[in-house]
């Protein structure tokens, strides 16, 4: 196979410039007339050459320019593209009026680019080149205009037509069919353009603007669903309230749509004025969805509508620019979230997953800078770096410049740049100028690839009462590249456990500065040494507060210090850290232990100082069970191992069989080692929690703690955890509880799990979201039938290729989760993998390149793994016709 890399360097402006763009549909499943009526110019500056639009998989029907037929000879069409000569269009007269007439078939469509049937509703993804199986068209986010949209459909098939923008007209047509007229009077590019057609029920509300406009919202779903969407529409107006609120943004049309459909591809899309989102994003009650589903929730409709400003009143350039409304659009959502639910708790969660998934991927074979610099398919982009690194690097601007500076950044970035398609540098530039900040050196933090490490020494000074930190920052994945600027919040603690004030040493030293009352130590150079005077001798300090940079903090300290910031620390981030360093230092040393034979798995047992950390923490948890003021989801994460995804990233090479015994020995001994505490913690907790589901921090808190509590308990191996489980299970109050008692069964009793799997499947079998945690269940858990139960899981009759939910609860769960069979030392589980891959391939591309990526890591493990993973690769890279699947496993054999 062969596929052409796109390069940032080698963009061009367009030469042309679109006035007006009229789409007309005549939508059927398995020929839709598409009419494209685009009126065009040369762009400024521009000379005349030969026009390109891009457009893929369409049968071109006809062309007028200028209202006149064109003759093939006029043009020439090629698998991407049509071209109309430059002798053609010099025989016209500008501006060009194209008439382009097209056929597709959105029923054939099982990629979800373009125009598709999702359970036959039409519906549109175009992010990021979708645009182009739809019409022929400049498919670049650089060309933006005005869209009037005529959607023609069979009444009582399709009832319900939308496009972006305010509706101007419906009305009936002959022979049963109905058209809608929708105009979007904002310019935009054609990736946020989308049409759904369909029968929905419809939930609406209002909202009335800071500047007083009257807005109706409309969440659209399966009208069986309707009853779902009420945390989706209280998510939407909490999420325009607060961006009023924080950023002075308000929505801008008379109508913002909302539209759930069952097979797409991401999370969801922010079309403007009509979102389309995939259905597990939408519908979320207390008896079908957990606390992490209403989260999501809660978190991508924020997301979605963020976007409204950053995105689509500013939008991206070029592709390379993604991480522009990406990175500063998941920001805004976490803060967001962290506003609505727990600030700590939700920078816990953030930087567990960004240290599990995104550390990894950015060691790897696809380790690419926030602005990468080439691709061959830009779906393969949207990336926990761009997106979850791209936020960390958001943040830096704000941790720079405090909340205040940074709003002051934004509003220029808005007044200067609204309604243009710009680059990451403008936004750069923008914080720059509103703040007389000189911030050039975060320019490098857009073009490295790789997490920067930052070595730590601290010395004390008894003569001169001095502290000398010691700081060196390097990134093994680009050791040539220039420094970064690197903002490390600090504090320090007395042995009395008393914040200690640097306000005496601040003026010495430029680089420390105070920013919103917090110490900030600014490292710009590769090393750099902070001194600290008139400091007593038992100080321990802490660093990278609230994880306030993208970095791996290289600091050995004493077990002693990380237990006195456990205690002592007033930042929740960093206390939580300190718990969790204690385990992961001792988790590796058991797996180091067992790796040269000087354990086994029978002996494996957690050290002393973890235990009574863990102990004084449930003691708390205990104590004060009846308090209303306890972020109880902090004691949840603090309470829990990190992530075996995080810990894989600590070896290299990864002795993935060794840790496969450990980890879930270690599980297993702290839960008979704290037995009755995560008992006690069980119970309090539960006695507090009412039987009515409510979504607040301090509820979801409790559940999180009490189900994490019952998870090391159910480890234990005690059968009286079993049977709390199962009673959990038969009370049916929510799903989050449900949810976690089966889990807890699966993975520690899965004997016993058994007939309460039978019974979810009964009460659940005629709902997708909810059928999904199903097979996950078991593709993620399921041990005793091993790879063999995984496989029947696709042959059952609820199993389908087509949906992306479907496959990833099977596929996805089985590589991430289900480790021991993943890597079960025939190989078998990688070739399982590498089958289902090429199967999807054929299939839904994008969703294939995502499943495919478990493998790549190959490099990390020891030799047998190493070669066996590298095979299927290597057949792999002989089969597939997707250049998505192509580019990850071509990367992955360089
Ligand atoms: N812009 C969307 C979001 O982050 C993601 C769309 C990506 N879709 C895709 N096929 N690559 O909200
Ligand atoms: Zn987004």
């Amino acid at each position: 196979m062969h596929a052409e890399a796109k390069w940032l360097k080698d963009y061009q402006p367009p030469v042309f410039e679109v006035m007006d763009l009229k789409l007309r549909f005549e939508l059927a499943p398995t020929s839709t007339v598409v009419t494209n009526s685009l009126c065009c110019q040369l762009a400024n500056g521009q000379v005349l050459s030969d026009m390109l639009l891009d457009g893929e998989c369409l049968t071109l029907v006809s062309i007028r320019l200028n209202d006149q037929l064109l003759a093939s000879s006029d043009y020439r069409v090629t698998d991407t593209q049509l071209i109309i000569h430059q002798a053609t269009l010099a025989q016209a007269v500008a501006p060009y009026q194209l008439d382009i007439v097209t056929e597709i078939n959105p029923q054939a469509n099982t990629a979800l680019e373009g125009l598709y049937l999702s359970s036959g509703r039409f519906c549109t993804q175009c992010e990021a080149e979708g645009f182009r199986k739809i019409t022929y068209f400049f498919d670049r986010p650089d060309v933006l205009t005005t869209y009037q949209t005529t959607v023609i459909a069979d009444k009582a098939k399709y009832p319900t037509l939308l496009a972006n923008g305010n509706l101007v007209s419906q009305t009936d047509l002959p022979d049963g069919r109905h058209q809608a007229v929708w105009v979007d009077p904002h310019k935009k590019p054609c990736y946020l353009f989308a049409l759904v057609a369909g029968e929905f029920g419809c939930l609406t509300d209002h909202y009335t603007t800071a500047e007083g406009r009257e807005v109706l919202l409309e969440i659209y779903t399966e009208p069986r669903h309707l009853a779902k969407c009420r945390h989706a529409m209280d998510s939407l107006i909490a999420s325009m309230k607060w961006d009023e609120q924080r950023f002075g943004l308000s929505y801008d049309l008379d109508r913002y749509m909302i539209v759930a459909v069952d097979d797409f591809n991401m999370g969801a899309m922010e079309n403007k004025g009509l979102n389309v989102f995939n259905s597990k994003f939408v519908l979320a009650d207390a008896d079908s969805a957990t606390d992490i589903d209403s989260e999501g929730v809660e978190a991508v409709i924020a997301h979605e509508y963020f976007h409204n400003w950053t995105g689509n009143r500013v939008t991206c350039r070029d592709w390379f620019q993604l991480t522009l409304k990406e990175g500063l659009t998941v920001f805004r959502d976490q803060e967001f979230t962290a506003d609505m639910l727990s600030a700590p708790v939700k920078r816990i969660e953030d930087v567990r997953r960004l240290r599990s998934h995104q550390f990894a991927e950015d060691a790897g074979p696809m380790a690419h800078p926030i602005q990468p610099q080439s691709y061959i398919e830009m779906n393969n982009f949207y990336t926990l770096t761009v997106y979850e690194k791209g936020a960390e690097v958001v943040r830096l601007y704000q941790t720079l410049l405090g909340r205040d500076g940074f709003r002051k950044g934004m509003d220029l970035y808005f007044q200067r740049h609204d309604g243009q398609a710009v680059t990451v540098d403008d936004f750069r530039l923008a914080m720059t100028d509103a703040n007389g900040r000189n911030l050039t050196q975060m320019q490098a933090w857009y073009q490295q690839a790789g997490t920067p490490k930052v070595a730590v020494k601290i010395t004390y000074q008894p003569e001169q009462q001095a502290w000398l930190l010691d700081f060196e920052q390097h990134n093994p994945k680009a050791p040539k590249a220039d420094p970064l600027l690197i903002p490390i919040k600090l504090a320090a603690f007395d042995g009395q456990g008393r914040a200690w004030s640097l306000a005496t040493c601040a003026n010495d030293d430029a680089a420390l500065t105070q920013v919103a009352g917090e110490w900030v130590y600014l490292l710009t150079e590769a090393t750099q040494t902070l001194r600290v005077t008139g400091a007593p001798a038992d100080l321990v300090w802490s660093l990278l507060r609230d994880f306030s940079a993208p970095v791996i903090l290289d600091y050995a300290m004493t077990p002693a210090d990380r237990l006195h910031l456990a205690k002592f620390d007033t930042d929740p981030f960093n206390r939580w850290e300190m718990v969790q360093q204690l385990l992961l230092a001792d988790l590796i040393s058991q797996v180091q232990q067992h790796e040269a034979h000087q354990l086994d798995s029978q002996q494996v047992r957690p050290a002393e100082a973890v235990v009574t950390v863990l102990k004084t923490l449930l003691t708390e948890a205990i104590t004060d069970s009846t308090r209303t003021d306890v972020d109880w989801a902090w004691y949840g994460y603090a309470l829990s191992l990190p992530d075996i995804g995080y810990v894989i990233e600590q070896f290299e090479p990864v002795p993935i069989a060794t840790l496969l015994q450990v980890y879930p020995a270690y599980q297993r001994a702290l839960g008979v080692a704290l037995a009755d505490l995560w008992q006690q913690t069980y119970h309090t907790q539960t006695a507090q929690l009412s039987t009515d589901y409510a979504y607040n921090a301090q509820a979801i808190g409790r559940r999180l703690l009490k189900n994490r509590a019952l998870q090391a308990w159910l480890a234990s191996g005690d059968a009286a955890a079993v049977t709390a489980a199962q009673a959990q299970y038969q009370r049916q109050a929510h799903m989050t509880d449900v949810s976690a008692s089966l889990q807890g069964l699966m993975q520690w009793h899965e004997a016993e799990s058994e007939p309460l799997m039978q019974d979810f499947y009964q009460r659940w079998a005629d709902q997708p979201l909810v059928l999904d945690k199903w097979f996950a269940w078991q593709a993620g858990y399921g041990k005793v039938q091993g790879l063999s139960g995984v496989q029947r899981l696709l042959e059952h009759p609820a199993f389908s290729w087509t949906n992306p939910n479907r496959v990833r609860s099977v596929l996805g769960s089985f590589a991430r989760l289900n480790l021991a069979l993943f890597h079960q030392t025939d190989g078998a589980g990688y070739q399982w993998l590498a089958d289902q891959v090429l199967r999807l391939d054929a299939i839904n591309p994008q969703v294939a390149a995502r499943m495919v990526v478990p493998l790549i890591q190959w490099r990390r493990y020891q030799p047998q793994q190493q070669a066996q993973m590298r095979q299927v690769l290597q057949d792999l890279h002989t089969k597939i016709a997707s250049k998505d699947v192509f580019e990850i496993v071509s990367k992955a054999l360089e």
